[in-house]
Protein backbone atom coordinates (compact mmCIF):
# COMPACT_ATOMS: atom_id res chain seq x y z
CA UNK A 1 0.00 0.00 0.00
CA UNK A 2 1.68 3.71 -0.98
CA UNK A 3 1.36 6.40 1.56
CA UNK A 4 -1.88 7.64 2.91
CA UNK A 5 -3.09 10.98 2.88
CA UNK A 6 -5.79 12.21 4.17
CA UNK A 7 -7.37 15.55 2.87
CA UNK A 8 -10.75 17.16 3.98
CA UNK A 9 -12.87 18.90 1.46
CA UNK A 10 -11.87 17.57 -1.92
CA UNK A 11 -15.04 18.40 -3.63
CA UNK A 12 -13.26 21.51 -5.17
CA UNK A 13 -10.27 23.86 -5.52
CA UNK A 14 -7.17 23.23 -3.87
CA UNK A 15 -8.46 20.17 -2.32
CA UNK A 16 -9.58 18.63 -5.43
CA UNK A 17 -6.05 19.67 -7.46
CA UNK A 18 -4.22 18.52 -4.58
CA UNK A 19 -6.00 15.14 -4.56
CA UNK A 20 -5.30 14.45 -7.90
CA UNK A 21 -1.71 15.54 -7.44
CA UNK A 22 -0.93 13.66 -4.73
CA UNK A 23 -2.45 10.55 -6.45
CA UNK A 24 -0.31 11.28 -9.85
CA UNK A 25 2.80 11.24 -7.29
CA UNK A 26 1.98 7.64 -6.06
CA UNK A 27 0.22 8.70 -2.70
CA UNK A 28 -3.19 7.14 -2.02
CA UNK A 29 -5.63 9.57 -0.38
CA UNK A 30 -8.51 9.47 1.50
CA UNK A 31 -10.64 12.49 0.52
CA UNK A 32 -14.10 13.71 2.85
CA UNK A 33 -16.64 15.38 0.67
CA UNK A 34 -20.07 16.31 1.63
CA UNK A 35 -22.34 14.08 -0.83
CA UNK A 36 -22.10 10.94 -2.40
CA UNK A 37 -23.12 11.71 -5.98
CA UNK A 38 -19.54 13.69 -5.59
CA UNK A 39 -17.98 10.66 -4.08
CA UNK A 40 -19.33 8.50 -6.62
CA UNK A 41 -17.89 10.49 -9.67
CA UNK A 42 -14.27 11.16 -8.04
CA UNK A 43 -13.87 7.40 -7.38
CA UNK A 44 -15.09 6.99 -11.06
CA UNK A 45 -12.01 9.49 -11.71
CA UNK A 46 -9.72 8.15 -9.67
CA UNK A 47 -10.01 4.68 -9.40
CA UNK A 48 -8.10 2.48 -6.74
CA UNK A 49 -5.84 5.12 -4.98
CA UNK A 50 -8.91 7.31 -3.63
CA UNK A 51 -10.92 6.59 -1.15
CA UNK A 52 -14.05 8.60 -0.26
CA UNK A 53 -15.41 9.81 2.97
CA UNK A 54 -18.88 11.35 3.22
CA UNK A 55 -19.46 13.71 6.20
CA UNK A 56 -19.86 17.39 6.90
CA UNK A 57 -17.62 18.23 9.20
CA UNK A 58 -19.63 20.31 11.29
CA UNK A 59 -21.10 17.06 12.39
CA UNK A 60 -19.35 15.37 15.06
CA UNK A 61 -20.52 12.03 15.08
CA UNK A 62 -20.97 11.50 11.30
CA UNK A 63 -17.21 12.74 11.12
CA UNK A 64 -16.23 9.88 13.76
CA UNK A 65 -18.60 7.39 12.32
CA UNK A 66 -16.69 8.01 8.82
CA UNK A 67 -13.66 7.77 9.75
CA UNK A 68 -14.21 4.39 11.85
CA UNK A 69 -15.18 2.76 8.93
CA UNK A 70 -11.64 2.86 7.82
CA UNK A 71 -9.89 1.79 11.49
CA UNK A 72 -8.83 -1.72 9.94
CA UNK A 73 -6.97 0.43 6.96
CA UNK A 74 -5.37 2.86 8.78
CA UNK A 75 -4.70 -0.04 11.63
CA UNK A 76 -2.83 -1.51 9.61
CA UNK A 77 -1.15 1.28 7.29
CA UNK A 78 -1.09 4.00 9.79
CA UNK A 79 -1.45 7.47 8.03
CA UNK A 80 1.33 9.35 6.35
CA UNK A 81 -0.01 13.11 6.42
CA UNK A 82 -3.80 14.80 7.50
CA UNK A 83 -4.22 18.31 5.45
CA UNK A 84 -6.91 20.60 6.55
CA UNK A 85 -8.11 21.68 3.50
CA UNK A 86 -12.07 22.23 4.23
CA UNK A 87 -12.92 25.84 4.70
CA UNK A 88 -15.51 28.58 4.31
CA UNK A 89 -15.96 32.25 3.79
CA UNK A 90 -18.78 34.37 5.33
CA UNK A 91 -18.31 37.44 4.23
CA UNK A 92 -19.99 40.83 5.86
CA UNK A 93 -19.63 43.48 8.83
CA UNK A 94 -19.02 42.01 12.14
CA UNK A 95 -21.71 44.04 13.86
CA UNK A 96 -24.24 42.29 11.22
CA UNK A 97 -23.50 39.33 9.86
CA UNK A 98 -25.47 36.48 11.71
CA UNK A 99 -25.05 34.33 14.13
CA UNK A 100 -24.85 31.08 13.00
CA UNK A 101 -22.84 32.07 9.76
CA UNK A 102 -20.21 33.57 12.25
CA UNK A 103 -20.53 30.12 13.88
CA UNK A 104 -20.93 27.92 10.92
CA UNK A 105 -17.32 29.42 9.79
CA UNK A 106 -15.81 29.26 13.38
CA UNK A 107 -17.38 25.56 13.43
CA UNK A 108 -15.52 24.50 9.74
CA UNK A 109 -12.45 26.35 9.96
CA UNK A 110 -11.27 25.92 13.35
CA UNK A 111 -13.66 23.65 15.89
CA UNK A 112 -13.53 20.77 13.10
CA UNK A 113 -10.17 20.98 12.45
CA UNK A 114 -9.26 20.15 15.76
CA UNK A 115 -11.83 16.93 15.85
CA UNK A 116 -10.61 15.46 12.70
CA UNK A 117 -6.93 15.92 14.05
CA UNK A 118 -7.78 14.47 17.40
CA UNK A 119 -9.56 11.69 15.83
CA UNK A 120 -6.49 11.05 13.45
CA UNK A 121 -3.44 11.61 15.52
CA UNK A 122 -3.00 7.98 16.56
CA UNK A 123 -2.47 6.46 13.27
CA UNK A 124 -0.16 9.87 12.53
CA UNK A 125 2.15 9.10 15.54
CA UNK A 126 0.77 9.56 19.07
CA UNK A 127 0.19 5.83 19.15
CA UNK A 128 4.09 4.60 18.87
CA UNK A 129 2.89 1.86 16.75
CA UNK A 130 3.24 4.37 13.65
CA UNK A 131 5.89 6.42 12.03
CA UNK A 132 5.51 10.23 12.86
CA UNK A 133 3.60 11.95 9.94
CA UNK A 134 2.75 15.25 9.54
CA UNK A 135 -0.41 17.60 9.06
CA UNK A 136 -0.97 20.40 7.23
CA UNK A 137 -3.60 23.11 7.88
CA UNK A 138 -4.27 25.20 4.96
CA UNK A 139 -4.37 28.19 6.49
CA UNK A 140 -4.46 32.02 4.79
CA UNK A 141 -2.83 35.24 4.43
CA UNK A 142 -6.43 35.88 6.22
CA UNK A 143 -4.61 34.53 9.50
CA UNK A 144 -1.79 37.19 9.54
CA UNK A 145 -3.88 40.03 8.57
CA UNK A 146 -7.09 41.77 9.52
CA UNK A 147 -9.33 42.79 6.35
CA UNK A 148 -12.95 44.59 7.51
CA UNK A 149 -15.73 43.17 6.12
CA UNK A 150 -14.15 39.77 6.25
CA UNK A 151 -14.10 39.83 10.21
CA UNK A 152 -15.37 36.11 10.64
CA UNK A 153 -12.79 34.29 8.53
CA UNK A 154 -9.96 36.42 9.55
CA UNK A 155 -10.82 35.38 12.99
CA UNK A 156 -10.98 31.69 11.90
CA UNK A 157 -7.75 31.43 10.21
CA UNK A 158 -5.97 33.68 13.38
CA UNK A 159 -7.34 30.66 15.38
CA UNK A 160 -5.79 28.26 12.64
CA UNK A 161 -2.68 29.58 12.78
CA UNK A 162 -2.52 29.34 16.45
CA UNK A 163 -3.96 26.19 16.38
CA UNK A 164 -0.99 25.09 14.37
CA UNK A 165 1.77 26.42 16.54
CA UNK A 166 0.26 24.79 19.86
CA UNK A 167 -0.22 21.28 18.00
CA UNK A 168 3.03 21.85 16.89
CA UNK A 169 4.97 22.38 20.20
CA UNK A 170 2.46 19.91 21.68
CA UNK A 171 3.24 17.23 19.08
CA UNK A 172 6.97 17.48 18.56
CA UNK A 173 7.44 14.88 21.48
CA UNK A 174 6.29 12.29 18.86
CA UNK A 175 8.17 13.56 15.88
CA UNK A 176 5.02 14.82 14.25
CA UNK A 177 5.44 17.81 12.25
CA UNK A 178 2.81 20.56 11.98
CA UNK A 179 2.79 22.84 9.08
CA UNK A 180 0.48 26.31 8.00
CA UNK A 181 0.16 26.84 4.32
CA UNK A 182 -1.06 30.66 4.36
CA UNK A 183 -2.44 31.57 0.76
CA UNK A 184 -3.00 34.81 -0.84
CA UNK A 185 -5.67 34.64 -3.51
CA UNK A 186 -5.56 31.10 -5.22
CA UNK A 187 -8.38 30.13 -8.15
CA UNK A 188 -10.87 28.57 -6.76
CA UNK A 189 -14.70 28.06 -6.54
CA UNK A 190 -14.41 29.82 -3.16
CA UNK A 191 -14.96 33.02 -5.03
CA UNK A 192 -18.18 32.34 -6.92
CA UNK A 193 -19.38 31.08 -3.57
CA UNK A 194 -18.90 34.71 -2.42
CA UNK A 195 -20.54 36.61 -5.10
CA UNK A 196 -23.66 38.18 -4.44
CA UNK A 197 -23.20 37.37 -0.31
CA UNK A 198 -22.56 40.80 0.49
CA UNK A 199 -26.24 42.31 -0.95
CA UNK A 200 -28.00 41.07 1.98
CA UNK A 201 -26.16 44.21 3.69
CA UNK A 202 -27.18 47.03 1.39
CA UNK A 203 -29.32 48.59 3.60
CA UNK A 204 -26.85 48.90 6.86
CA UNK A 205 -24.56 51.78 7.58
CA UNK A 206 -21.87 49.72 5.08
CA UNK A 207 -24.24 49.59 2.09
CA UNK A 208 -22.64 52.25 -0.05
CA UNK A 209 -18.88 50.48 0.90
CA UNK A 210 -19.76 47.49 -0.16
CA UNK A 211 -22.37 48.11 -3.05
CA UNK A 212 -19.63 47.14 -5.44
CA UNK A 213 -18.39 44.19 -3.71
CA UNK A 214 -18.84 41.38 -6.42
CA UNK A 215 -16.68 43.47 -9.26
CA UNK A 216 -14.19 44.45 -5.97
CA UNK A 217 -14.41 40.15 -5.48
CA UNK A 218 -14.07 39.87 -9.48
CA UNK A 219 -10.82 42.13 -9.35
CA UNK A 220 -9.21 40.29 -6.94
CA UNK A 221 -9.68 37.01 -8.29
CA UNK A 222 -7.66 38.25 -11.47
CA UNK A 223 -4.75 38.11 -9.34
CA UNK A 224 -5.43 34.79 -7.64
CA UNK A 225 -2.74 32.18 -8.58
CA UNK A 226 -3.32 28.69 -10.09
CA UNK A 227 -3.87 25.53 -7.48
CA UNK A 228 -1.27 24.27 -8.34
CA UNK A 229 1.26 25.94 -6.81
CA UNK A 230 -0.62 24.61 -3.42
CA UNK A 231 -0.59 20.95 -4.44
CA UNK A 232 3.00 21.49 -5.51
CA UNK A 233 3.61 22.98 -1.79
CA UNK A 234 1.90 20.18 -0.33
CA UNK A 235 3.84 17.45 -1.65
CA UNK A 236 6.93 19.28 -1.26
CA UNK A 237 6.36 19.69 2.35
CA UNK A 238 5.15 15.72 1.97
CA UNK A 239 9.04 15.09 0.67
CA UNK A 240 10.55 16.88 3.63
CA UNK A 241 12.57 15.87 5.69
CA UNK A 242 11.54 18.88 8.42
CA UNK A 243 8.90 20.90 6.55
CA UNK A 244 8.80 25.07 7.57
CA UNK A 245 6.48 25.85 10.38
CA UNK A 246 4.67 28.24 8.13
CA UNK A 247 5.03 28.93 3.98
CA UNK A 248 3.41 32.13 2.87
CA UNK A 249 2.15 31.65 -0.94
CA UNK A 250 1.84 35.74 -2.52
CA UNK A 251 2.23 37.34 -5.38
CA UNK A 252 4.23 39.96 -3.59
CA UNK A 253 5.14 37.95 -0.19
CA UNK A 254 7.49 41.59 0.43
CA UNK A 255 4.46 43.83 0.38
CA UNK A 256 2.53 41.78 2.21
CA UNK A 257 5.05 40.86 4.97
CA UNK A 258 5.14 45.25 4.85
CA UNK A 259 1.49 45.57 5.85
CA UNK A 260 1.01 42.88 8.24
CA UNK A 261 4.02 42.45 10.38
CA UNK A 262 6.17 46.13 10.11
CA UNK A 263 3.36 48.76 8.92
CA UNK A 264 2.11 50.85 11.93
CA UNK A 265 -1.76 49.91 13.23
CA UNK A 266 -3.19 53.54 12.04
CA UNK A 267 -1.07 53.59 8.98
CA UNK A 268 -2.47 50.10 7.80
CA UNK A 269 -6.11 51.30 8.71
CA UNK A 270 -5.78 54.63 6.90
CA UNK A 271 -4.50 52.41 3.92
CA UNK A 272 -7.45 49.85 4.30
CA UNK A 273 -10.01 52.23 4.06
CA UNK A 274 -8.43 54.48 1.52
CA UNK A 275 -8.35 50.90 -0.43
CA UNK A 276 -11.75 50.26 -0.05
CA UNK A 277 -13.00 53.63 -0.55
CA UNK A 278 -11.34 53.35 -4.31
CA UNK A 279 -14.06 50.05 -4.78
CA UNK A 280 -12.19 48.29 -6.82
CA UNK A 281 -10.28 45.82 -4.78
CA UNK A 282 -11.87 43.39 -2.08
CA UNK A 283 -10.70 40.43 -0.64
CA UNK A 284 -13.33 37.97 1.00
CA UNK A 285 -10.59 35.01 1.69
N1 LIG B 1 -8.98 30.16 -2.79
C1 LIG B 1 -8.30 31.03 -2.10
O1 LIG B 1 -8.02 32.14 -2.57
C2 LIG B 1 -7.83 30.68 -0.70
C3 LIG B 1 -6.91 31.55 -0.08
C4 LIG B 1 -6.48 31.25 1.19
C5 LIG B 1 -6.93 30.11 1.84
N2 LIG B 1 -7.83 29.30 1.23
C6 LIG B 1 -8.30 28.12 1.97
O2 LIG B 1 -8.17 26.97 1.16
C7 LIG B 1 -9.08 25.96 1.62
C8 LIG B 1 -9.80 25.37 0.40
O3 LIG B 1 -10.58 26.38 -0.19
P1 LIG B 1 -10.77 26.54 -1.76
O4 LIG B 1 -10.25 27.86 -2.14
O5 LIG B 1 -10.28 25.35 -2.45
O6 LIG B 1 -12.38 26.66 -1.84
P2 LIG B 1 -13.49 25.66 -2.33
O7 LIG B 1 -13.25 25.28 -3.74
O8 LIG B 1 -14.75 26.35 -1.96
O9 LIG B 1 -13.27 24.37 -1.42
C9 LIG B 1 -13.69 24.29 -0.09
C10 LIG B 1 -13.86 22.82 0.26
O10 LIG B 1 -14.28 22.75 1.65
C11 LIG B 1 -15.43 21.92 1.69
N3 LIG B 1 -16.32 22.24 2.80
C12 LIG B 1 -16.92 23.42 3.08
N4 LIG B 1 -17.73 23.30 4.14
C13 LIG B 1 -17.64 22.00 4.55
C14 LIG B 1 -18.22 21.25 5.59
N5 LIG B 1 -19.09 21.81 6.44
N6 LIG B 1 -17.91 19.95 5.71
C15 LIG B 1 -17.04 19.37 4.84
N7 LIG B 1 -16.45 20.03 3.84
C16 LIG B 1 -16.74 21.33 3.69
C17 LIG B 1 -16.15 22.17 0.37
O11 LIG B 1 -17.10 21.17 0.15
P3 LIG B 1 -18.53 21.48 -0.56
O12 LIG B 1 -18.27 21.47 -2.04
O13 LIG B 1 -19.40 20.38 -0.08
O14 LIG B 1 -18.97 22.82 -0.06
C18 LIG B 1 -14.94 22.15 -0.57
O15 LIG B 1 -14.58 20.84 -0.86
C19 LIG B 1 -10.01 26.64 2.62
O16 LIG B 1 -9.60 26.31 3.93
C20 LIG B 1 -9.77 28.13 2.35
O17 LIG B 1 -10.02 28.92 3.48
C21 LIG B 1 -8.30 29.57 -0.03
Amino acid sequence: MSKLVFITGVSSGIGLHATRSLINKGYTVIGSVRNAVTATSLKQELGSSFIPLVFDVRDRQETELQIGTLRSLLDQSGLYALVNNAGVVAAGPLQVLPDEDFETVMDVNVLAVRRVTNLLLPWLGTDKKYSPGKIINISSVSGLFNAPYNGAYCISKHALESMTDIYRRELSMFGITVTAIEPGPIKSEIWSKSKGSLDRFASTAYGHLLANADKMIENSEKSALDTAVISNLIIRILEADAPQTRYLVHRNKWMFRILANWMPDKMADRLIAKTLAKGDNYRPV
